[in-house]
């Protein structure tokens, strides 16, 4: 009863600021968790990883050369494994269908490379060691370049490979006569 009035208001204004102060720092923290989430992933490797052994690359596993190329999934989707090495990629063309879904899985069997389709989302990096996993699908037939985007040593300017996009019913017209695909048959 006998508490100041003034005394209370001098606490509640103390108080909100506390408040305030509190709240920005919560919005900062949680701004700064995106940001940090976001970049991580942007220049990670993706979470699960999968690891390849670049020395046998050639000789066993997913990667050795009859492997390499475009394949048909039993659930229609779409898998291209390809390889970078100074200075080319392995196939140099990369055949798909329209309309499809796309996984793309590569590696580099020597040192990074990047591995870049222009005009779409595909964007990565190769790294000896892993498997770089990308996802795309294309809606109209057409040629689009695929330049190392990763400085890789003198030959990098010249490291260039492409995509072939074709019509869905030719390639798989293609597909039911061979297992693995690229632009040269
Ligand atoms: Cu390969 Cu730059």
């Amino acid at each position: 009863m006998s508490e100041h009035p003034t005394y209370h208001a001098a606490t509640a204004i103390r108080a909100e600021k506390n408040w305030a102060t509190i709240a920005v720092l919560i919005i900062a923290f949680l701004a700064g968790m995106a940001a940090f989430a976001g970049i991580h992933q942007a220049t990670m490797p993706q979470a699960r990883v999968e690891t390849t052994d670049p020395t046998t690359l050639h000789l066993s596993g997913e990667f050795v050369e009859s492997n390499l190329g475009t394949a048909l999934e039993p659930d229609g989707s779409v898998t291209v494994r390809a390889i970078g090495q100074q200075y080319s990629f392995t196939p140099q063309c990369i055949l798909v269908p329209t309309d499809t879904a796309i996984n793309i899985r590569a590696t580099s069997a020597d040192v990074i490379h990047g591995l870049l389709i222009q005009g779409t989302t595909v964007n990565t990096m190769l790294v000896p060691g892993y498997i770089s996993v990308q996802n795309a699908r294309f809606h109209k037939p057409g040629e689009y370049l695929m330049p190392c985007q990763e400085y890789c040593s003198f030959g990098h300017e010249g490291m260039w490979g492409k995509v072939k996009v074709i019509d869905k019913a030719e390639f798989m017209a293609m597909a039911s006569k061979q297992e693995r695909l690229s632009c040269v048959k």
